[in-house]
This record gives C-alpha cells, structure tokens and sequence, in this order.
C-alpha cells in the first residue's frame, strides 16, 4: 500500500504543473495582421511565463501555412535563431526578446504571396528532480499582404469627407449670417419703434405722477 502513495506523492510537483499549464496558456498574437507588399512587418508573439517557467528550456517554432496546404517549418529558436529552407529565406529576422517573453517574427520585403497562416509554437522544458515537463503552446497569426495600402483608401475617403463637410459647413455659416443679419435689420426697425414709443411712454408718465403730488 506503501508504493501507490508515494508514487502519488512524486507525480504531485507534476500534477501541480499540469493543472497551471492550463492556465498558463499565454502566447498571445494579433490574429490578423495585414501588410503592404515590399514593405517590412513582424508577426508578433508574445510568450507571457510563469515564474517558475524562468528556469526552463523554450524552443520556439514558427510556420508557414499558405491557405489550404501543409504547413512548413520556417523559423526554430533554439538557442540561437535559425531560418530554415523555405521561399521566406533570406527576409527573415528573429525578433524574439532576451528573455524569450517576446519571439516574434520579422518578414522584410514581403511578397503578395507571403499571404497565409503563420504559426508561433513556444515549446517549455521544465526540469524537476524526477520529473520533465513541455508545455507547447501555439497560436496563429493570419498575415494579408496588398498591393496598396488600405489605409490610405480610407484617408482620402475620410480627407474628401473632411472637406464637404468643411465647405457644408461654410455654406451653412454663409446662409446663417445673412439670415440673422436680416434678421437683426429688421430687429433694429421694430426696436427703433420701440424705443420711440417706450421714450415716449415715460415723458406721458411723468406728466401722470405730477398731478396727485400737485393736489
Ligand atoms: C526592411 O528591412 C531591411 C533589413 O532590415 C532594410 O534594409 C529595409 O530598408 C527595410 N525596408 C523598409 C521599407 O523599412
Ligand atoms: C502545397 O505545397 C506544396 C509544397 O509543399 C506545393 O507543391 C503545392 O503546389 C501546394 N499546393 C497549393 C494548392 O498551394
Ligand atoms: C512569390 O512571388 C515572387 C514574386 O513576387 C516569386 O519570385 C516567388 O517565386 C513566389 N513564390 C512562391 C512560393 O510562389
């Protein structure tokens, strides 16, 4: 009865691991990202550890999946950053962090048909006494390379709308001054009479105050 326990009692450092592995899924990436061709951009991955996971051994993997194929190794991160064969040779760069918290991918001089699914794989070895421990975790980032810049389509949209609204605008001020200025002229004719007849009320009343005092 004596082996079962203890051999319970060994695997509980691993049980613990395993149960936080499940919350300890953190690699975090933009889901989409998009891209104007021959420009440069970097598929960010960000690998957030645990304290204990400081001490482990990370190997890093990143894929390339044009849509509806296999998946190809591009990148691995083992101690020092390695390209590997593929059409992305050469316009790699790792981008990864000291620590390896971050290990994001740079593509420099991207080509329309870079489009597709990247993968960031961030293998952890945790080393216990009796135990070894991966934690795998992997997240994908759809990367769409343009022709043009889709930004710059929504700023001259938002420039043209920027200057009907300005020209509306003036237009509106325009028709809002004449308005109130003939307005305002037509204002000052009645408070002219007004004033005529309010000037004209008080040199009556005057008159009328005088009578009682003279009685
Ligand atoms: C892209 O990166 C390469 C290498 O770092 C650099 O020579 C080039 O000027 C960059 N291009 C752009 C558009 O930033
Ligand atoms: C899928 O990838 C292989 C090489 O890995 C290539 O020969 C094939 O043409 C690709 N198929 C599609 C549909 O892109
Ligand atoms: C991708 O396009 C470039 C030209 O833009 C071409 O040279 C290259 O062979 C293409 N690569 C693949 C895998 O189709």
């Amino acid at each position: 009865m004596m082996a079962p326990a203890k051999t319970l009692f060994d695997s509980l450092p691993l049980l613990v691991v395993m149960a936080q592995a499940c919350w300890s899924v953190c690699v975090e990436v933009a889901s989409e990202d998009r891209a104007v061709m021959d420009s440069n951009t970097t598929l960010t991955c960000i690998s957030c550890m645990r304290r204990e996971e400081v001490k482990s051994e990370t190997y890093v993997k990143w894929f390339y999946n044009a849509d509806n194929n296999d998946s190809s190794l591009i990148f691995v991160y083992d101690g020092t950053p390695q390209e590997q064969k593929s059409h992305l040779s050469g316009r790699l760069q790792w981008k990864g962090s000291k620590d390896l918290q971050e290990v994001s991918l740079g593509i420099n001089n991207l080509k329309l048909n870079d489009t597709g699914t990247y993968t960031c794989e961030v293998t952890r070895h945790l080393n216990f006494d009796a135990h070894q421990h991966s934690i795998t975790t992997t997240l994908k980032v759809h990367l769409v390379v343009t022709e043009i810049a889709e930004e710059d389509f929504t700023a001259v949209v938002s420039e043209i709308m920027m200057y009907i609204l300005l020209v509306f605008l003036t237009v509106w001020l325009l028709v809002e001054m004449v308005y109130c200025y003939r307005k305002i002229l037509k204002a000052d004719d009645v408070a002219q009479d007004t004033a005529t007849d309010y000037l004209a009320i008080p040199s009556e009343n005057k008159e009328t105050p005088a009578v009682p005092v003279g009685e």
